[in-house]
């Protein structure tokens, strides 16, 4: 849905790039000032301030001066791996040639390699502005495009959820991915860090959807627009400087700057490469012995070492039992949302009036109250706005609490499958809901750091905010109650008869596809208002899946289609149902990644391979003889009958989760 208006769209190539900037644009249109006016005089200060400005020690400049028509604002960025000498230096160049070539202008933007700077007498900050673009292109072809395509979106679609998740000072993510023949493919993305996360997201997604149009089977390319940037290549053109973990802030190591780059401070190249090899070599040195030192007080999980943080959230976070019973009235009937698959859920409010959803777990964990509390810790810090906050815990008495932030418009399932609350749901709410479902999930499977895999994704699980914005809830809760296992076979299947892929369901084996799976058959259920478990049309008993399958292969998809649904394009619709469908192959590597779901929602240039099979619900039915849980698939299947028993806010209460998910 996101439209991407780019006004001015140039293409070079690295060949015949002008020296100076890469490219800039004095945007003629937008007004002139006459020398030695209000506003040229305005300019001229803003921009002689913008060297010694301190602000851009991280990297990212905004500010305006004069009042009223003469009012000059201006944006300087320099790419997150530049350290603040570079940068300062890379603006002061700019300023001076953005004014030679812009003369009577008001509004500019030029960049290099290593900056970019923009002014306007309009106010063009925290909004984001795709135009003016252009791109860039290494010449040489890509080898094995198809497979390049794919790790290459993976990659900046990771990158994209990172960046848009970083502070108002910084929204810059860098990173590699193995291409075909072993190559590594580097990525950078990067946003003007006074873009909310949305709109950072909304930016990136807009440049990676133009790769094709700019870069179109190339080894290398780059995306710029006014408000965020992309580039990938086959070498490294960014320098490791300060993102590793792109949380701190940039006040950092020197570093040689890029060997590759062409940019305008080779100048400096020489010194900095004398230098910095041995000042690095020292910092080097001084953070093994720090690493070594706090290995040795406390054997955490690897990638999460921040210690003397999780101390810390560790004490705000746990909440005593007494104050959970205050809050929901000693878990009254009357506070109670719900049932959901690991217990009850209560409403809660808190002494200082917030409104929560508390998690009563009914059964027992394998950990002990350690990992218990390690284990919330991490999964309190997955934080995204697809994803319902988890705002404490409880240990107390035996019992383990969860509280999580209260969402007010209750789950999916309560419209979507209602004859008459489905009005609700118009095809463009249903659209947004299924690309923020989405968003959640790329998030959990590959930004996250933890790699989550839900284990039980469904309608019930899919709660909306005050604006029906999609919250994804109970995941993380497999890392709760198990050992951590980010992929393996499992005796103790958990999930949702219905929505389990077939290799989960019969083996136990999931993987992040299993997740993909579910995704699939949820985007059905979006789009067709049915239940996958059990569609009735005339005598036969079809799940949806075989139905939209069925339909889909015989032309006349739009069958599937709910009725209701009298807005939106239809070509959105059948796309949607194609990503779904594409989702549920039985074929487990032919299922996209969660991040391929993502392009393809967004990106209407991408083409959409055929679906093949899917794994059918109602063969498996009979095919399922698993000892372990025949009754409850049983259950999990009747019970869906049962549509009027709605009482679900934060849990599922429909259908029945199968859970049992430790080992004994
Ligand atoms: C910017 O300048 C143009 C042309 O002079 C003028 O039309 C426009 O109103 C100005 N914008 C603002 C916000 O002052
Ligand atoms: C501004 O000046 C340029 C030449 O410097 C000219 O081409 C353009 O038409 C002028 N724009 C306006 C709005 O007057
Ligand atoms: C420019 O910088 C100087 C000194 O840093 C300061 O006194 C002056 O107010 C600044 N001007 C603007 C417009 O920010
Ligand atoms: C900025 O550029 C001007 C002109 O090239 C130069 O005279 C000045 O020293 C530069 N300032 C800084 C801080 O680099
Ligand atoms: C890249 O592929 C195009 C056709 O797809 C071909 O015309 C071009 O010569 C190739 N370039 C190189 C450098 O191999
Ligand atoms: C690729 O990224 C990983 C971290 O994801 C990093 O450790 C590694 O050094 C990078 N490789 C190169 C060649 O930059
Ligand atoms: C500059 O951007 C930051 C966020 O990055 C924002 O907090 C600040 O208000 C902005 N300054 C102006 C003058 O808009
Ligand atoms: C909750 O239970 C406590 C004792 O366990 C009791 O003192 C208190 O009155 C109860 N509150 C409500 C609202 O029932
Ligand atoms: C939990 O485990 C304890 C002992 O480990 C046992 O006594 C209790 O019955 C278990 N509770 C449930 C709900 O399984
Ligand atoms: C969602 O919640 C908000 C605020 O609680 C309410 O105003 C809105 O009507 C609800 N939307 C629906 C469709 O129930
Ligand atoms: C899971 O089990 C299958 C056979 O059921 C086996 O082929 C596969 O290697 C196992 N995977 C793991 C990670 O143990």
């Amino acid at each position: 849905m996101f439209l991407f208006l780019s006004i001015l769209i140039i293409l070079i190539h690295q060949t015949n790039a002008q020296p100076g900037f890469l490219y800039n644009f004095c945007l003629n249109d937008k007004g002139n000032y006459t020398a030695n006016s209000n506003y040229h005089n305005n300019l001229n200060t803003l921009l002689s301030n913008l060297s010694t400005n301190t602000q851009i020690d991280y990297g990212f400049y905004n500010f305006s001066y004069g009042l009223g028509n003469d009012k000059v604002n201006a944006i300087g960025l320099c790419r997150g791996d530049v350290k603040p000498d570079n940068c300062r230096s890379c603006l002061n160049d700019s300023r001076v040639l953005l004014t030679q070539l812009c003369p009577n202008q008001k509004e500019a933007i030029g960049w290099y390699d290593n900056c970019m700077l923009r002014y306007s007498n309009r106010s063009i900050f925290s909004t984001m502005e795709s135009s003016p673009t252009f791109y860039m292109s290494n010449r040489g072809n890509a080898t094995n495009v198809d497979q390049f395509n794919t790790v290459l979106t993976n990659l900046l679609n990771s990158l994209l959820s990172q960046a848009s998740l970083g502070d108002s000072r910084r929204k810059f993510a860098i990173g590699n991915v193995t291409g075909p023949g072993f190559q590594t493919i580097f990525g950078l993305v990067q946003c003007t860090p006074d873009l909310s996360e949305q709109e950072c997201s909304d930016c990136l997604v807009g440049a990676i959807s133009q790769i094709p149009q700019c870069c179109d089977n190339k080894k290398g390319g780059r995306v710029v627009t006014a408000s965020c940037n992309i580039r990938y290549e086959i070498y490294r053109f960014y320098e490791l400087a300060n993102v590793a973990t792109s949380s701190p802030p940039p006040k950092v190591l020197p570093l040689p700057p890029s060997p590759t780059g062409n940019s305008s401070n080779s100048r400096t190249v020489l010194v900095i490469a004398i230098v910095v090899p041995i000042v690095a070599f020292v910092i080097l040195v001084i953070i093994i012995c720090i690493c070594l030192r706090m290995r040795k007080s406390r054997k955490h999980i690897e990638d999460e070492a921040q210690n003397d943080d999780e101390i810390q959230s560790s004490e705000t976070l746990q909440l005593d039992f007494a104050t959970i019973m205050v809050a929901t009235n000693n878990f009254s009937d009357a506070n109670k949302l719900g049932q959901g698959g690991f217990g009850p859920v209560y409403k809660g409010t808190l002494s200082d009036g917030q409104e929560v959803a508390v998690k009563r777990l009914s059964v027992n964990s394998s950990q002990g109250d350690i990992e218990f509390k390690n284990e919330v810790l991490l999964v309190a810090k997955l934080q995204h706005r697809n994803l319902v906050k988890l705002q404490g815990f409880c240990l107390e008495r035996k019992e383990r609490l969860l509280v999580y932030e209260f969402v007010p418009n209750k789950s999916l399932d309560f419209f979507i499958f209602d004859q008459v609350k489905r009005a609700h749901l118009d095809w463009e709410r249903r659209y947004k809901i299924i690309g923020g479902i989405a968003r959640g999930l790329v998030y959990l499977h590959e930004d996250s750091r933890l790699r989550i895999i839900h284990r039980d994704l469904k309608a019930s699980n899919i709660l909306l905010d005050e604006v029906m914005n999609p919250k994804i809830s109970d995941f993380g809760m497999a890392r709760l109650f198990a050992t951590d296992q980010t992929q393996g076979n499992t005796s103790r299947v958990v999930g949702t008869y219905g929505y389990m892929a077939p290799e989960y369901m019969l083996y136990g084996q999931f993987s992040v596809k299993s997740d993909v799976f579910s995704f699939g058959v949820l985007v059905l259920e979006i789009v067709s208002g049915t239940k996958n478990s059990g569609v009735h049309r005339g005598e036969n008993v079809e799940d949806l899946v075989t139905y939209a399958w069925r339909n889909w292969r015989e032309g006349t998809a739009s069958n599937i289609v709910d009725p209701t649904l009298t807005d939106g394009s239809r070509n959105e619709i059948m796309r949607c149902m194609h990503i779904g469908l594409l989702c549920v192959q039985e074929n487990i590597a032919e299922r996209p990644s969660m991040a391929s779901v993502l392009l393809m929602l967004n990106s209407y240039s991408v083409t959409l391979p055929l679906p093949s099979q899917p794994a059918s619900f109602t063969n498996r039915r009979t095919l399922s003889t698993n000892p372990i849980h025949s009754e409850e698939y049983n259950s999990g299947a009747t019970k869906s009958s049962s549509e009027s028993q709605f009482q679900s806010v934060q849990a599922s209460v429909n259908e029945a989760s199968i859970t049992e998910p430790f080992p004994r």
